[in-house]
């Protein structure tokens, strides 16, 4: 359990990835109480220098015996690095908040967005999982809806920026668009596909059911968050060339009629949503406009009339902001408020 303190050690690790320096500027604009943040990444990055709240911090090497004296580590260095190393920090009395999937489904740990499900974070035991990009902005709309008309079914297709794959993709999107528009020769090495003026419905492996990972996450991960193991959810996951911000459709079916006006006036009312939705004004939610706000914006909300109690809604969110960074310091900061 975290002691309460005027400020606490906090460290990122994965410092230098796209998340990781999400997590610094998101700390340092909070003005989260740190009375001191260590950084770290692989040793490609030893050394590096890094501007925070007008000091300068070098990047440290990850090792399992860095953990002593720290209170809190944002992990954010893919799953190999939690598997490996969070078991070492939550030894070493440090609350790990892990980015990962690799803890999510365990039922030990819980896997928090917390305007929706703050109270599950009493029972953490050393780890806190960080739900997936996706899963967190489709939870936070689901879960007025779900309270006021209990969902029956939905149906979620994504449109996936590459910066929730990382750096490299982020480059690759670049460089192939130069190339591509230069009549150049494309390479390609992160995604199997070229993703410049294309779009992959791939995210992550499958699996023998011919669905990928990316998928099964949003379905048990949206399950595990709402609480409800009976939740019929069903995902397309797509990944297309933006930079940043996730997009998903989302199709609702609820056992209570909710109208559109009574849905949006619901999600009007709910932390971190925002209900953008004039749509004969072109008023609609689109990642370019969402990109570097902490809300997840929603429009297009309208009636389904293929089924009686259906629901259309448009969600747009930042996934390195309220999809990774920004949900991983609310969660600090909901355990800082209950020391
Ligand atoms: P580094 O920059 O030193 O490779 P992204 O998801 O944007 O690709 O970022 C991944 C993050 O994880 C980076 O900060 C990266 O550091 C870090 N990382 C990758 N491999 C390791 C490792 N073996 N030990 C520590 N950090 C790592």
């Amino acid at each position: 359990m975290l002691k309460r303190k005027d400020a606490y050690t906090v460290a990122v690790v994965g410092a230098t990835g796209a998340v990781g320096q999400e997590i610094i500027e998101i700390l340092e604009e909070r003005n989260f109480p740190a009375a001191s943040v260590r950084l770290f990444a692989s040793e490609r990055s030893e050394g590096k220098r890094v501007e925070f709240m007008g000091k300068t911090l070098k990047v440290e090497v990850l090792r399992p015996d860095v953990f002593e004296g720290i209170d809190m580590a944002l992990f954010s260095a893919g799953g190999v690095r939690s598997r490996e190393f969070a078991p070492a920090a939550v030894r070493a009395g440090c609350i790990v908040i892990d980015n990962s999937s690799v803890w999510r489904m365990d039922p030990e740990v819980p896997l928090v967005v917390p305007e929706v499900n703050p109270g599950d974070l009493k029972k953490h035991r050393g780890i806190i999982a960080n739900p997936n990009c996706s899963t967190i902005q489709m939870v936070l709309i689901l879960k007025p809806i779900h309270d006021a008309a209990r969902i029956r079914r939905v149906v979620v297709t994504t449109f996936q920026s590459v910066s929730g794959t990382g750096m490299r993709a982020m480059e690759e999107l670049l460089q192939q668009s130069v190339n591509v528009l230069n009549m150049k020769e494309v390479s390609r090495a992160v995604y199997p596909h070229q993703i410049a003026f294309n779009v992959l419905p791939h995210i992550d492996a499958f699996t023998e059911t011919g669905d990928t990972m990316e998928e099964t996450k949003l379905v048990n991960e949206t399950r595990k968050i709402l609480g409800d193991e009976a939740l019929r959810v069903t995902a397309t996951t797509v990944r297309v060339p933006v930079f940043r911000g996730h997009s998903e459709s989302l199709n609702i079916e609820t056992e209570k009629a909710l109208s559109p006006e009574e849905c949006r006036a619901l999600l009007a009312g709910s932390p971190g949503v925002v209900v953008f939705d004039v749509p004969e004004k072109n008023v609609y939610p689109v990642p370019l406009e969402v990109a570097g706000k902490d809300d997840v914006y929603v429009g297009r909300v309208r009636r389904d009339p293929s089924i009686p109690n259906g629901l259309n809604l448009w969600v747009v969110g930042d996934n390195l902001r309220k999809g990774a960074a920004l949900n991983a310091v609310q969660i600090a900061e909901t355990l800082i408020d209950g020391a």
